[in-house]
């Protein structure tokens, strides 16, 4: 699976860690000490929202539940986009977090 690196807003580098597909990248990067902050949970505010820097193609916005706001084209909601199944060892994801 893909690395995914999380940047706070300033840019500042908070981790990397591989991808889990299972779960979202907000979540996963909380289990990893990285605290992207979350208020809803289910794509409904914009409290985990990242702008995607590097490998939007390998994101699935809608991985663990549908989207219930409008988004840029390049910014996600960590808290319900997850890493395609499919998407290729040895890629590079890079986030950056807004409220981080
Ligand atoms: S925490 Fe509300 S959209 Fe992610």
């Amino acid at each position: 699976m893909p690395k995914v690196t999380i940047k706070n807003s300033q840019g500042d580098d908070q981790g990397t860690f591989t991808a889990d597909p299972t779960q979202s990248v907000g979540t996963h990067a909380q289990e990893e000490g990285i605290a992207i902050p979350f208020s809803c949970g289910v794509g409904a505010c914009r409290t985990c929202v990242a702008t995607v820097n590097t490998g939007m193609e390998h994101l699935d916005q809608e991985a663990v539940g549908p989207k219930h706001i409008e988004t840029e084209d390049n910014e996600i909601l960590t808290c319900i986009c997850g890493v395609k199944p499919d998407a290729p060892k040895g890629c590079c994801i890079e986030i950056q977090a807004e409220n981080l």
